[in-house]
C-alpha cells in the first residue's frame, strides 16, 4: 500500500493559542480518511497546514513522497482542495473560472471540456454563464467541487464539503469520492455529519483540543470504546455523553 499523505507532529500556535498541538497520521492510496472533532478542535487549521495555505509552527507534511516545505508547487499540482469558505473571483463567470483553473493546471482542453460537461450533468449545474458573485452558497460549492474533481487529483482535501449541497448532489459527491479513491486517490475529509463518516470513511481520526484522541476503522473504534454508534463513540471521547446532553436539554 502506498502512503500518499504523511503528517508528523504538526503544530500551530496563533500567539498564545495552540490551535493544533501534535498531529500525526497517514493516508494510503484508495483510502477515505474522515477527520472529526468538535467546533474549534483544530480540523480546519490542520487542513490549511497540510494544503500549504498556513505555515506550521513545527512538524512535517509529505504528500506523494514530496516534502511540502521543500516542494510547495509540486505538491499543489498533485492535490485538490475544497475549503470550508472558498474564495472565488466574483466577477468571473463559472465557465471562465473552470477554464482558468484548467489552464493553471495545464489540463488538456478536450479532456477539461469533457470533465466539465460530465460533472455539470452530475451536479445539475446550468449556471456556468452567470457571474460567480450572483451564485448561492450551494452553487458556489458545486463550482468549487467541479474545479477540483475535473482534475482528478491524486489527493483530495475537503472541509465540510457537503454543507449547502442538496441531497442528490451530496449523494453524487459521496459516490464520486468513493470512485476516485477506488481508482487510487487518497481523500481527506472533515465532517460534522457522523452518518457520512460512518458510511463513507475507511478510517476515522477524532481530534479534540488540537490532538488526535482516537484513530482507526469504525470496527476498531467500536471495539476500543465498547460503543456501537459513531455518535456515542464521538460524544464519549470528546467528553460528553447521552446523559450530559439530556441534562442540558432539561435545564433549558
Ligand atoms: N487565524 C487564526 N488566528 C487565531 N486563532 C485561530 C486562527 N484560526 C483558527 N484559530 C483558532 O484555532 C482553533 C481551531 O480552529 P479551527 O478552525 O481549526 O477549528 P475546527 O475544528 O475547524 O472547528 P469547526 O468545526 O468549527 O470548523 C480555534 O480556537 C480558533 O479560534
Ligand atoms: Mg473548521
Amino acid at each position: 500500500m502506498t502512503e500518499l499523505v504523511r503528517v508528523s507532529n504538526l503544530r500551530k500556535d496563533f500567539g498564545k493559542i495552540t490551535a493544533v498541538k501534535s498531529i500525526s497520521f497517514k493516508i494510503n492510496t484508495g483510502e477515505i480518511y474522515g477527520f472529526l472533532g468538535p467546533n474549534g478542535a483544530g480540523k480546519t487549521t490542520t487542513m490549511r497546514m497540510i494544503t500549504g495555505v498556513l505555515v506550521p509552527t513545527s512538524g512535517k507534511v509529505e504528500i506523494c513522497d514530496l516534502d511540502l516545505e521543500a516542494h510547495p508547487i509540486k505538491v499543489k499540482s498533485q492535490i485538490g482542495v475544497v475549503p470550508d469558505e472558498p474564495k472565488l473571483y466574483e466577477n468571473m463567470t463559472g465557465q471562465e473560472f473552470l477554464e482558468f483553473v484548467g489552464s493553471i493546471f495545464s489540463m488538456e482542453k478536450v479532456e477539461m471540456m469533457h470533465m466539465i460537461s460530465e460533472l455539470c450533468d452530475a451536479f445539475e449545474i446550468n449556471f456556468l454563464e452567470k457571474f460567480i458573485g450572483d451564485y448561492s452558497h450551494g452553487m458556489k460549492q458545486k463550482l468549487v467541487l467541479t474545479s477540483v474533481l475535473m482534475r482528478k487529483p491524486k489527493v483530495i482535501f475537503l472541509d465540510e464539503a457537503t454543507v449547502g449541497l442538496d441531497a442528490k448532489s451530496a449523494k453524487i459527491l459521496k459516490m464520486l469520492l468513493r470512485k476516485y479513491a477506488d481508482e487510487g486517490s487518497a481523500i481527506f475529509m472533515t465532517t460534522h455529519v457522523l452518518e457520512i463518516a460512518e458510511k463513507m470513511c475507511d478510517r476515522i481520526g477524532i481530534i479534540n483540543a488540537g490532538n488526535i484522541i482516537a484513530e482507526g476503522t469504525l470496527t476498531e473504534l467500536r471495539s476500543e470504546s465498547g460503543k456501537q454508534s459513531l455518535e456515542d463513540i464521538f460524544l464519549n471521547l470528546t467528553g460528553s455523553n447521552e446523559e450530559d446532553v439530556k441534562e442540558i436539554i432539561e435545564n433549558l
